[in-house]
This record gives C-alpha cells, sequence and structure tokens, in this order.
C-alpha cells in the first residue's frame, strides 16, 4: 500500500461512543430501564453491567477535556431514550435533557462539534413490556415523539445526527431486539416486522430533523459488511454477494428506495413473513431523503453457498457461536477468510476492504460518508508504571486510516473518521476484558477501582495523526 496519504483540509477527526456502553448511572436522576440494561444484567455474574460502565456520567467533564487533548474535532455519542422518556412514550425527564444540554455545551466550549446517534442499542425496556417493542406500530410514533424532543432540545447546538446505529445488525440479533420465540420461523416473522417497523420510524425521524433542524443533517448508521467468495466458484461468488445483500444492501436500499429489494421480497414472500404494511407507508419511505452515510467498519467476510437441505427450507437462518455471522439455506454459509489474520476475538483484519466499502457506497448514493465505527478490541495490559503499550491498536488504526486515504484519493467524499472507541466501553460480550478505546479506564469486570483514565499509547499516536492532519501516520 501507498504510504503518504493526503487528508482534505476540513476532515473532521473524532472518536465515537455509545450511552449505555460508557454512561453508567443506570438508574439515576429518573432515567429508565433500557433492553441494553436488562441484558448485561443477565450477564452480571460473568461481566460488568451497565450499571458504572465507564462512569461518563460522573466524569463528563473530565473526560472531554481529555477529548480536548485528544484533539478531537468530532465527537459521535448517542442519546439515551429512557433518560429523556424514562418510559418510551411517557413523561419527559428534564434531568435527562440537562445532562445531554451540558454534555454538548461542555463539547462546544471545547470546540468539539456533537456527532449525535438517537438509538444505539438501547430500547426502553417500557415498550418492550407496553408494546413487545418494534413489533407494535406504537413504537414507531414513540419514536418520532422522543426524536422530536431532541431536536428542539438540541437542534440548536447539533447539526449531524445519525437515527438507529446498525438497524441492520441489531435485528439479527434477538436479545438486542427482545425476541424470545424459539421457534425459528416465529422469530424470523417477528423479526421482518419489527425491521419494517424500525424503517419507517428511521423515515419519520428523517422528516422531522429537516422541518425542526435549521441545516440539519442526517442519515443511517450501517453496520457496512464486505464479503468475499471462498472459492471463484459461480454459487459461492453468488454466496458472497447475496451476504452483502441480506445482512446489510437490502437496508441501505430500503432506505434510499423507500421499497425492499426485489431479491428480499422474495424471500420474505418465500419464508412467508412478510411484514404487515399499511397504505402510504411507502410514500412516507420515499420522502425521506438523506444527507450522508455513516459507515461502521471492522473486518471483512468470506462466504460459500449453502444449499437447502430437505429440513431446512429456504431462508431458514443457522448459527454457529454467533447470530451476527449467521447463515442462510439457499444463500450463504459463513467461511474463514484464509488470506487475513483474525484479531483474538476472530474479526479477519482488512483496511482494504473499507477502501471496497467506501467506494461501493458512494458510486451507489454518491452521499457524503463519514466512518462512525473502526478500531480493534484486544486486551490490554497496564504496566507497572501505568503505561498501555497497544502499538497492535496503532498498527490496525494506521492501516485504515491509509485505506480512507486511498478511497479518497479514488474521487469518494469522505468527511471524517471517528474510529470505536474514544475511550474503554462495556462490549456486549466481553464487558471490560476486550478494550477499544484511546483512554484506558482502570477498572475490572467486578473491581470498579478508582475508575481512573489512563492515556494508553495510541492517545498520544492519534493526537500526533490529528495534530499533522494525518500526515505523520
Ligand atoms: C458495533 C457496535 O457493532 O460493534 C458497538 O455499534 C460495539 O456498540 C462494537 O461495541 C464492537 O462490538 P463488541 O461486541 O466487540 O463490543
Amino acid at each position: 500500500m501507498k504510504e503518504a496519504v493526503t487528508f482534505p483540509k476540513d476532515f473532521l477527526w473524532g472518536a465515537s461512543s455509545s450511552a449505555f456502553q460508557i454512561e453508567g448511572a443506570w438508574d439515576e436522576d429518573g432515567k429508565g430501564k433500557t433492553v441494553a440494561d436488562v441484558n448485561s444484567f443477565k450477564r452480571s455474574h460473568l461481566q460488568a453491567d451497565t450499571k458504572v460502565a465507564s462512569d461518563f456520567y460522573h466524569n463528563y467533564r473530565e473526560d472531554i477535556k481529555l477529548m480536548k487533548e485528544l484533539g478531537m474535532e468530532i465527537y459521535r455519542f448517542s442519546i439515551s431514550w429512557a433518560r429523556i422518556i424514562p418510559d418510551g412514550d411517557g413523561e419527559v425527564n428534564q434531568a435527562g435533557i440537562e445532562f445531554y444540554n451540558n454534555v454538548i455545551n461542555c463539547l462546544l466550549e471545547h470546540g468539539i462539534k456533537p456527532f449525535v446517534t438517537l438509538y444505539h442499542f438501547d430500547l426502553p425496556y417500557a415498550l418492550v413490556e407496553k408494546y413487545n417493542g418494534w413489533e407494535s406500530r406504537e413504537s414507531i410514533y414513540a419514536f418520532e415523539r422522543y426524536a422530536k424532543i431532541c431536536f428542539e432540545a438540541f437542534g440548536d447546538r447539533v447539526e449531524y445526527w445519525q437515527v438507529h446505529n446498525e438497524q441492520n445488525l441489531m435485528i439479527r440479533v434477538d436479545e438486542r431486539m427482545n425476541i424470545e420465540e424459539e421457534d425459528l420461523y416465529q422469530a424470523d416473522k417477528v423479526r421482518a416486522q419489527m425491521d419494517y417497523h424500525m424503517f419507517l420510524a428511521h423515515a419519520l425521524a428523517v422528516n422531522a430533523c429537516h422541518a425542526i433542524v435549521k441545516d440539519g443533517k442526517i442519515g443511517p448508521a450501517v453496520s457496512s459488511t464486505c464479503t468475499y467468495p471462498l472459492t471463484n466458484k459461480p454459487e459461492d461468488v453468488w454466496a458472497a454477494k447475496m451476504n452483502d445483500a441480506f445482512k446489510t444492501d437490502y437496508c441501505l436500499e430500503m432506505h434510499f428506495t423507500g421499497k425492499y429489494p426485489g431479491y428480499y421480497m422474495r424471500y420474505l414472500k418465500e419464508r412467508n413473513i412478510v411484514p404487515v404494511m399499511e397504505e402510504g407507508d411507502e410514500a412516507l419511505l420515499k420522502s425521506a431523503k438523506m444527507d450522508y452515510i455513516a459507515v461502521n467498519y471492522y473486518r471483512t467476510l468470506c462466504a460459500s453457498f449453502l444449499p437447502v437441505e430437505e429440513t431446512h427450507p429456504i431462508g431458514e437462518r443457522a448459527f454457529r457461536g454467533n447470530q451476527v455471522d449467521f447463515d442462510q439455506y439457499g444463500y450463504f454459509r459463513d467461511e474463514k477468510n484464509e488470506n487475513l489474520t483474525a484479531s483474538a476475538y476472530g474479526a479477519q483484519i482488512d483496511p482494504n476492504g473499507l477502501r471496497i466499502v467506501l467506494n461501493e457506497y458512494y458510486r451507489r448514493y454518491r452521499l457524503p460518508l463519514i466512518i462512525t465505527e473502526n478500531g480493534l478490541g484486544a486486551v490490554d495490559v497496564l504496566t507497572e508504571d501505568n503505561k498501555i503499550h497497544d502499538d497492535y491498536r496503532i498498527d490496525y488504526i494506521r492501516e485504515h486510516i491509509k485505506a480512507i486515504g486511498l478511497a479518497i484519493e479514488d474521487g469518494v467524499e469522505v468527511m471524517g473518521y471517528s474510529p470505536w472507541s474514544v475511550m474503554d466501553i462495556l462490549s456486549s460480550h466481553q464487558g471490560f476484558k476486550k478494550r477499544y478505546g484511546f483512554i484506558y479506564i482502570d477498572r475490572e469486570d467486578h473491581d470498579e477501582k478508582q475508575l481512573k483514565r489512563i492515556k494508553k499509547d495510541s492517545f498520544y499516536w492519534y493526537q500526533n495523526v490529528i495534530r499533522t492532519n494525518g500526515k505523520e501516520l
């Protein structure tokens, strides 16, 4: 790969996080319980939960000072819906509004632009109890109201918004959606309805942003996939394309055309799970015009063709290990790519895949792109003199920044880079064992210690990258 990279003068450098993964204070000052809280409590005996997390709620001023020291120009974070409206669709909690007002004001005082996600995996749990969450149309209107409250409260200072974080990934994972059906068919039926309702909620939020926020810009935050065929057999090439189509592309196509693409409708029909739609929905979906695409990128995938079996009908999913990388009969099977090295947690590291994704999305939609997540989950070791020598993270981020530079040279409009994560966060299945941050949070899963903030080697390295606008990598 070519060494020197030139980034545009106004390229935005930043870092990211999400509410339930850093804030803690899970029930303080009126916040309601969320699906993310409930899921984390199920694993409290194994790992840290959302109760304290990185304790950003009580440390935000100190943390924002560190963001400033890092040189961040943007901070991508999420608002917790249940902090603003504890039961999802009832009374507004002024303390929640005040907290985010303080965070946003503090960011602006430090010259950092807020990039805000409305919903990052943490649906208010009361909506699950009342409506089974996204299965009901009620949740769409609850979300629209929540979004409008945020635009009205913060829109005078927040220009950039994202609606749902990774709808396309969230929908695959039963616990994130609170899908409890054991029967695969029933689970997929509920999933399809929830997904459809989230698309409608997305469109309503996009339109509300444009109506309320002067010069507001809003877009989807997509979990990107780039899949290689295991071999050059035609059926494997088709499988790789379908893996991308089912895990990501149908979602972007729905956002931008207001209709499920043909191959996806075919799947919904063959599986007999076409969601209930109402008159006017398509017009609403088509009316929502996105301003940019936020891209989350970690790795590439590899696939082979998975034929239908007598006991497994076309479209049925199969799980080996996790729900994110499911296989699908009649379509694809997830495979290991022998040409890539995987991280300790199995992510196939591939900077070139980011160049492919950026080129591909830009070619299709001709909208500005921003990378809102990219990073390496790893075990970090605190030395006796309180240092973290995370060269592996520096290597990962350096190579991905180079790939972005190449995409820019390819003609792709990339607005900025906001890797995951500004500080160590609560990782859903590995708690604080798996870390992503530039800032180390000195705690263990079951020992909060003093929650001291320690700058990792990657902090100083990234600081210099930002200072030189990517010249020194
Ligand atoms: C992204 C999510 O998909 O992956 C983040 O938006 C998450 O919330 C990140 O933390 C890394 O995943 P994990 O499972 O390693 O925490």
